[in-house]
């Protein structure tokens, strides 16, 4: 496992950490699983083969499993691996009303997790609208009080919005980290590469999170992109290039991935044994780079998910339906967009309600021709 510096906080932690949002799940009496029901023997057993193979950053939070990732992670790190390892968990502020919430949650966790203190204790998923109401609940004051109590040592918050916002709130407190969606695929989305590179620049550490795209980027990988791989001198799986891009850029300070099984586990644990900052060649990053813009090829409306479009008074959910096609078309993941989309529309959402009003085609910044790509959209959603 290599190790890298973690900030100016004076130890060093391993460049991949175990994310617990995708714990290997028990197979039901019918053959079915349920995101809560965690296949407990299974998911310790890596949490633990991790740690025993030099993982020393773990990160939970509140809803993961319908809480049980917190408390299987508890479990996991009892007899003895506690003190070896870094925790990461995370308030969750659509569960705050007052500022009561911030410590009787906080206290919840250091039950679940069987410890006396929480090493990076993020405010999870921050936009505009949580960190305002936060704010104004006077977290910050609840933070340093956290700290000095001992029951925190290092606030931080992870991120979904854009880079305006992410600069606001890195500006704002002495964070000792932020956690970020970063991959190959999204250098221009929420934070994205600049925002890396802006929090490295104020020496903030950060943690990256969802680095396969939730495993888009692994698993079932077009032929299309896996024939683009294939161009490579070094022949590589998919995730090892979407690791060792990561990997080789010195901003990032962890990998933080899930693993839905023992065998992606030791993949992955494989792969960060050699990979290393600034390890790529400039002809590998080209090829990244060309990967990238493959993917993008593939998008079949332009559409930014600003919005503005919204509400649709006939209820169309113009954004999410060309993201599942967009989705369809990149990933080709057909089977699994158009179950999404079938939903949609059980829930009186799909394109077939549009009535052609042309109210969103008005005021849409992209000019999109929003009437025309529903009924695109809806002929690819259905099989
Ligand atoms: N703070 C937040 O707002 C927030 C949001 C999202 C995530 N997170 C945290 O960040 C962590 C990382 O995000 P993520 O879980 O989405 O990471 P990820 O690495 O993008 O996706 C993990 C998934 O990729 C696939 N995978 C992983 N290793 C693989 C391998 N070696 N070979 C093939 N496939 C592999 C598996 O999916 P399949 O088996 O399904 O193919 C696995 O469940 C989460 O676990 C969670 O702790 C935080
Ligand atoms: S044109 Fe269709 S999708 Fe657009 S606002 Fe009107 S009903 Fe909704
Ligand atoms: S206004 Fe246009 S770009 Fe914005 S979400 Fe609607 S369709 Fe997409």
């Amino acid at each position: 496992m290599k190790y890298v510096p973690f900030g100016k906080l004076g130890f060093e932690v391993s460049r991949y950490g175990l994310g617990c949002m995708r714990l290997p799940l028990e197979l039901q009496p019918d053959g079915s699983t349920s995101t809560e029901a965690i296949d407990e023997k299974h998911a310790i057993a890596m949490i633990r083969h991790a740690a025993d193979s030099g993982v020393n950053y773990f990160d939970t939070a509140h809803g993961y499993h319908g809480g049980n990732s917190k408390i299987v992670l508890g479990k996991a790190l009892s007899d003895g691996y506690r003190e070896r390892v870094l925790v990461a968990s995370k308030l969750p502020p659509w569960n705050v009303k007052t500022a009561d919430d911030f410590e009787r949650i906080l206290d919840e966790h250091l039950v679940a997790l069987r410890t006396d203190h929480i090493d990076f204790w993020l405010l999870h998923s921050m936009n505009r609208e949580s960190w305002e109401k936060l704010l104004n609940l006077g977290i910050l004051e609840h933070l340093d009080a956290m700290v000095a109590k001992g029951k925190i040592r290092f606030p931080a918050f992870s991120f979904h919005d854009d880079l305006d916002v992410f600069k606001e709130i890195l500006d704002a407190y002495d964070w000792k980290m932020c956690q970020i969606q970063y991959n190959l695929l999204d250098i221009d989305h929420q934070a994205g590469r600049a925002g890396l590179k802006y929090a490295a620049g104020k020496g903030v550490p950060v943690v990256v999170m969802e680095p396969l795209k939730g495993g888009r980027l692994a698993g079932n990988v077009p032929q299309y992109v896996l024939d683009r791989w294939a161009t490579a001198q070094t022949q590589r799986s998919p995730q090892e290039w979407a690791f060792r891009w990561l990997a080789d850029q010195p901003e990032v300070t962890v990998v933080l991935s899930g693993a839905s099984n023992m065998d992606q586990l030791k993949d992955s644990l494989e792969i960060f044994q050699t990979a290393e900052v600034d390890a790529l060649s400039d002809a590998e990053r080209r090829l990244v780079d060309e990967v990238r813009r493959l993917y993008q090829s593939r998008t079949r409306v332009d559409c930014t998910a600003c919005d503005y479009c919204l509400p649709c008074p006939a209820g169309v959910a113009i954004p999410r339906i060309f993201a599942l096609i967009n989705e369809g078309s990149m990933y080709e993941n057909w089977a699994e967009v158009q179950k999404r989309y079938a939903k949609l529309v059980d829930e009186g959402n799909g394109a077939k309600q549009c009535v052609a009003c042309g109210n969103c085609e008005a005021v849409c910044p992209q000019s999109l021709e929003i009437i025309k790509d529903l009924k695109m959209a809806h002929q690819a959603l259905v099989p």
